[in-house]
């Protein structure tokens, strides 16, 4: 399955902008409320910026030309409360959006992590850690600024933009008309230019996961760089990424620019035509001098939101960029959900078996060909053969990290697919090749995910390590529960990291537990430790261990050669090694 973002984007092609802000709002639905209150403010704003040049020019035309000074004292009082009045209006505004922002880009980051959370091995295999990092962080920020700063002056423009266009028309048809064609080219440039505006700022966020992901390479991979003395490899391919953004980043911020002087140049042009067409009418006598002043003020209340429009216009662009950004994840599905349609039915007695399974990371590259094996309750099986033999793939699957793409992988007799992730990881344990531990204490990462022992004190704790038999192995670590480990610092050695893995693998108490390669890292006697450990483990625990040591494998019940994706019973250990050494099948 393809899980790979960029080419899922490029598939589902442009999304119109429309029905992508119509999803986004839909998001929004919880804050109706403020969404509503801020709507009030910004229309109470807006109308009362309307009515003020209305005011002035009946002032001009009524009191001023009639000496009537005590009227417009009173009209300029009357201005200065609806000042006031729209001070505070827009203030609530401001402060309520801000507020919807915040809860949106909180929102969006949860679930676009949850999302994350759900999604299989697989789309983590295909996409960059960096890329995910900047769609969580980055693009869900321009979603923000567009909600707590963008939308309502949006909308307040483009009500006060009607309310004046309607006042422009009302109070004189021709004039207005005049007024407003230069208005309607601006739309239609708008129009013409937008999807060109959207595309730029769609490269620009890609090219900023870009960035993202190779400084996120480079930090994960800094000893091999300096091992290799290949900093200025990494350096170079930082200084091509960068270089790259630093390009999208210009052609973004030159198509998010092109409106201001446009519309300014239009905007002005508007004015010229009133200002002239209006002069010529007061020559005729159709016009008034207070008319023509309200009559320019709405010709400026009608273009100067156009040059905040152009500002606002490259926001949504951009806001809408990383919108598609962040649906392409939302709306993926995993394919590793738990099937619930058929009764579960008992297939056969064996823990777990493989029925002529097929498998493959990518489509048209099968790795696994085939496979059929039944692991019984209680025993011991080893996994041997040639490193990319398909060793870790087959555990992968045991422990259901993959579907097989044909065949099926049966857990005590049904569908490995129909048991729920918690009854599934309850039984199986896996200690994986490359183990990791999260920043914490050693008692922090034996304990993960695993809610039984979870009140218990340092003192009980030590007690169930201890009948589990693994003290010994906390007694490696200086500190005991509470030695520190950082997952990045490297507190503690490789070894150390499995034995940790194995601790918390083996207190689940699982049916089956997978060891791949587990003591790959550990020296022969605390290796000894270890498989004592895993003797005294309960009669029925089966145990699935990969390794290359000779004494590993030879306390094996069954011994099976995996190789250029074939799984086949060795039989006897000399078999076994015979095979390892001919790289293939002895006969
Ligand atoms: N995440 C992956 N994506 C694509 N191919 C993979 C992946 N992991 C392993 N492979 C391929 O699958 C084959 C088997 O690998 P693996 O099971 O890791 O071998 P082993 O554990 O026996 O060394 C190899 O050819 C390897 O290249
Ligand atoms: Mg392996």
């Amino acid at each position: 399955m393809n899980y790979n973002l960029n080419e899922l984007s490029a598939q589902q092609g442009k999304t119109s902008t429309g029905k992508a802000l119509g999803k986004l709002l839909r998001l929004i639905t919880e804050e109706r409320r403020n969404l509503y209150l801020a709507l009030c403010a910004i229309l109470t704003n807006s109308g009362l910026n309307l009515l003020g040049p209305f005011l002035i020019g009946y002032t001009i035309d009524k009191f001023i030309s009639h000496g009537d000074y005590h009227s417009v004292l009173m009209y300029a009082g009357l201005l200065l409360l609806m000042y006031v009045v729209v001070f505070f209006a827009g203030y609530a505004q401001t402060t309520i959006m801000g507020g919807i922002g915040q809860r949106m880009l909180f929102k969006l980051r949860n679930s676009i992590f949850s999302k994350l959370q759900e999604l299989p091995v697989g789309f983590f295999n295909q996409n960059k850690a960096g890329d995910l990092i900047s769609r969580v962080n980055n693009d869900t920020d321009k979603i923000n600024v567009f909600f707590s700063q963008s939308l309502m002056q949006f909308i307040g423009t483009i009500a006060t933009m009607t309310g004046s266009g309607i006042f422009l028309l009302v109070i004189n048809i021709k004039l207005g008309l005049a007024a407003l064609v230069p208005g309607l080219l601006i739309f239609v440039f708008t129009r013409l230019t937008s999807g060109w505006v959207k595309k730029k700022n769609a490269v620009s966020l890609k090219s900023t996961g870009g960035l993202s992901a190779e400084i996120q390479e480079s930090l994960q991979n800094f000893k091999v760089i300096i091992a290799f003395n290949r900093r200025d490899y990494f350096r170079k391919r930082f200084d091509q990424s960068n270089q790259q953004n630093y390009k999208a980043a210009v052609g973004a911020g030159l198509a998010n620019n092109i409106f201001l002087p446009v519309y300014g140049l239009f905007a002005s042009l508007a004015q010229l035509t009133v200002l002239l067409y209006g002069i010529h009418l007061i020559s005729t006598g159709e016009f008034s001098v207070g008319l023509l002043i309200a009559y320019l003020s709405y010709a400026t209340n009608f273009y100067n939101p156009l040059r905040q429009l152009a500002a606002l216009w490259a926001n949504f662009q951009a806001a809408m960029a990383g919108w598609d950004r962040i649906s392409v994840i939302l709306g993926l599905e995993s394919n590793l959900v738990t099937l619930v349609a058929k009764p579960k039915v008992v297939k056969n007695t064996a823990l777990l078996s493989f029925n002529n399974v097929h498998f493959g990371y990518v489509e048209d590259k099968e790795i696994l060909h085939n496979i059929s094996f039944d692991f019984e309750r209680g025993k011991t099986y080893a996994l041997v053969g040639p490193t990319g033999g398909g060793k870790t793939t087959t555990a992968s699957l045991i422990a259901r990290l993959y579907d097989p793409v044909k065949g099926e992988v049966l857990l005590e007799g049904k569908d490995i697919r129909t048991y729920s992730p918690e009854e599934r990881t309850g039984k199986i344990g896996f200690i994986l090749q490359e183990p990791f531990l999260f920043t914490g204490t050693v008692r922090e990462n034996i304990l993960y995910s695993n809610e039984q022992y979870k009140g218990y004190t340092n003192e009980q704790l030590e007690q169930v390590i201890k009948d589990a038999n693994l003290q010994t192995i906390l007694a490696i670590f200086d500190k005991g529960l509470d030695t520190p480990i950082a997952s990045s610092g490297d507190t503690i050695s490789l070894g150390q990291k499995q034995l940790i893995a194995f601790m918390r693998a083996v207190l689940r108490n699982p049916d089956l537990l997978i060891l791949d390669e587990a003591t790959a890292n550990i020296d022969t006697i605390t290796e000894q430790i270890l498989e004592e450990i895993l003797n005294r483990l309960p009669e029925t625990t089966t145990r699935v261990i990969i390794a290359h040591r000779l004494n590993t494998i030879q306390n094996a019940d069954e011994i099976y050669f995996v190789n250029a994706g074939e799984v086949v019973r060795a039989g006897s250990l000399d078999h076994a090694m015979n095979m390892l050494m001919h790289g293939k099948r002895a006969s």
